[in-house]
């Protein structure tokens, strides 16, 4: 389908978070079994040992203000990582290209207002590109900056990527910024190089941001994925890469991530930034430091997320469409033969006490009125391998 002028439902859709219209939606139906969460994308691995006691060692720290930047010491060891683990053009400038953030949800978010800010004047309203489905932030952050979200299908007809062939000039013209995740939350899919430099080039061409969320790009089956830098050429232009620690070392409660790319973005961002955003305190800087000069705990976790696909080949097998994604932590499963979304995740709670998100409370619908979620449940694969093994028996024989 080509995205045009007229890619913008006419109707007001839902757009709370998935898991409010889940709560809603599951009200007090009691599970019909002991329960299981595989709704949030919250990693139940354990905690990597060295947290705790870099924290005890950097107490002091909690009686400072942070920074709005990041330490140096952070900021280098993001560099050090990025230039470890891509194909950089050149190493990243730590304190120019680099910003702390406290998740990376909220830089997603508040990078929308600075994205339309440096964008300046464009032909029209000024619009904000949007996988469908997508990870919520995307499009209240472009609600927040009163840019128009514009939502591009990401379905298996297209590989589960935004078909950017598909983008006419007048969108691209009045674009501030494109989001865009690889590995995807829900699909799992993995944007290519070729794909990640396409995407880059338009930014560079039509002067918006490419926001790659980059935030699963350790959660991988067998090819790390590219990373937007890689292709962004010397400058960095027009690019700026969004990763955490929360799904990398399963520190979801640390909140800690970063921004790194552009530095005609960055600068404007932490001015914004200096004003709006959470400091992150320094003691969970300083595990970051630990986490990012240390690859032996992230190995052991993308092992214990293969151990669980594997269970995932065994028990699903090629029920709901399902195929192994290169990346992520998510099953993304077709329950059009079963009732469909919603009645698919409410009958996974009160038949086999399985938490599901309906995958089209992650999708907007398009103009056309289709939903590319709808007919999906979304299911993380993040509790232990027997709970999961668990999980999956129950859908298994409750879905059929
Ligand atoms: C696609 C995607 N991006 C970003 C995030 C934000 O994670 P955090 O704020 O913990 O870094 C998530 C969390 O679930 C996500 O799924």
């Amino acid at each position: 389908m080509t995205v045009t002028e007229r890619a913008t439902p006419a109707r007001v859709p839902d757009a709370r978070s998935p898991f409010m219209r889940l709560a809603d939606l599951l009200g007090d139906t009691p599970p019909g079994m002991p329960a299981i969460n595989l709704a949030v994308g919250e990693p139940q691995h354990p905690v990597p040992p060295f947290v705790a006691p870099v924290l005890a060692q950097h107490t002091a720290a909690f009686g400072r203000y942070p920074g709005n930047a990041g330490t140096d010491g952070f900021r280098q060891a993001v560099a050090g990582w990025l230039g470890r683990r891509y194909r950089l053009p050149r190493p990243i400038a730590p304190l120019t290209e680099i910003l702390v953030l406290g998740g990376s949800r909220e830089g997603l978010f508040l990078a929308a207002i600075a994205a339309k800010r440096l964008a300046g004047e464009r032909p029209g309203k000024p619009a904000i590109l949007v996988p469908n489905p997508f990870y919520a932030p995307y499009s209240a952050g472009a609600v927040a900056a009163e840019c128009e979200p514009v939502y591009l299908p990401a379905t298996a007809q297209n590989g589960f990527l935004p078909d950017l062939d598909a983008l006419d000039e007048p969108l691209l013209a009045r674009t501030v910024a494109f989001y865009l995740a690889s590995p995807a939350n829900p699909q799992g899919s993995v944007a290519s190089r070729d794909y990640l430099a396409s995407a880059a080039r338009l930014a560079q061409q039509h002067g918006f941001m490419l926001f790659a969320d980059e935030c699963y790009s350790e959660i991988y089956w067998k090819e790390p994925p590219a990373g937007a830098l890689e292709v962004a050429g010397n400058d960095f232009a027009n690019v700026a890469v969004f990763n955490s620690l929360s799904k990398r070392s399963s520190l979801p409660g640390l909140r800690i991530g970063f921004v790194a790319g552009d530095k005609r973005f960055i600068k404007p961002f932490l001015d914004l930034r200096a004003v709006s955003a959470p400091q992150v305190p320094v003691p969970a800087q300083e595990v970051a430091i630990h986490a990012y000069n240390d690859e032996a705990h992230v190995e052991e976790n993308r092992a214990l997320y293969r151990a669980k696909f594997d269970l995932a080949d065994q028990i699903i097998g090629n029920r709901y469409g399902y195929q192994r994604p290169p990346g992520g932590f998510f099953l993304w499963l077709d329950v059009s033969q079963q009732g469909g979304s919603e009645a698919a995740a409410l009958k996974l709670w009160k038949e086999a006490g399985v938490r599901v998100v309906p995958g089209s409370y992650a999708a907007r619908p398009q103009a056309d009125g289709s939903n590319p979620g709808e007919g999906y449940i979304r299911v993380a694969m993040v509790q232990d391998r027997a709970t999961t093994a668990e999980a999956l028996h129950r859908m298994v024989k409750v879905l059929g």
